[in-house]
């Protein structure tokens, strides 16, 4: 079957899309208002996109009632947001986040987390969580209706000691970090279920 997504509404097209691209990484976002107030919420639009320089993006829909989420408000008015990362211990807390609260409200402190300073950018990264990437706004594309497309510049990496293998070779304990995604709906992925696969090379090449 296919869809013409000119003729869905937006909210069945989100479903189409969120219900395929399936894991999707939780970027947990941490920004400061104009107040100087903490604002936190998870986004699953988010990954990794270059490393020279290192970029993330994060894509942050439009809220009918709102306008312009607090992050993306946030962002676009600061230039500087963290992106911390998931545990499965923390997805409660990380899920506590994601209500809808009125600008202002310091989520962090609704779900019960502490704010840890960070070294080149103004807002908080999230103590529990043990990884966070420090970074300065890139690019926004504002794609829509208050719909916009983050790009942030990765200024700096925190990785709870525990987890840091090797620190030269930028080796970590992927499996102990116990990251989790988002899936369809209001389904989570682990990603403890995990297997290898080699990948080719043209030399050593035998067609199957
Ligand atoms: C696991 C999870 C992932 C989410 N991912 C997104 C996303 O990628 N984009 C988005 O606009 N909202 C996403 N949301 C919803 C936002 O977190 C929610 O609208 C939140 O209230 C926004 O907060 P803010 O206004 O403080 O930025 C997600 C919610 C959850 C629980």
């Amino acid at each position: 079957m296919r869809f013409d997504l000119d003729r869905i509404d937006s909210g069945t097209v989100y479903k189409l899309m969120a219900a395929t691209v399936v894991p999707r990484p939780i970027g947990w976002v941490t920004t400061l208002n104009r107040e100087g107030r903490v604002n936190a919420a998870p986004y699953s639009f988010f990954n990794v996109m270059g490393d020279n320089p290192p970029v993330v993006a994060l894509g942050i829909l439009g809220d009918e009632k709102r306008g312009f989420k607090d992050t993306a408000r946030n962002i676009l008015d600061g230039a500087e947001f963290v992106v911390n990362l998931v545990p499965e211990v923390l997805a409660p807390q990380m899920n506590i986040t994601a209500v809808d609260a009125p600008a202002g409200v310091d989520e962090l402190e609704l779900a019960g987390l502490s704010p840890a300073p960070c070294a080149y950018v103004k807002p908080p990264r999230i103590a529990e969580s043990p990884v966070s990437f420090e970074c300065v706004n890139h690019s926004t594309l504002v794609t829509g209706p208050f719909q916009a497309l983050v790009v942030g510049r990765v200024l700096a990496i925190h990785i709870a000691d525990a987890f840091v293998k090797d620190a030269a070779r930028g080796h970590v304990d992927t499996p102990g970090l116990d990251l989790v995604g988002r899936g369809f709906g209001a389904t989570y992925i682990r990603t403890r279920d995990t297997y290898e696969m080699a990948r080719p090379t043209w030399a050593t090449f035998k067609r199957p």
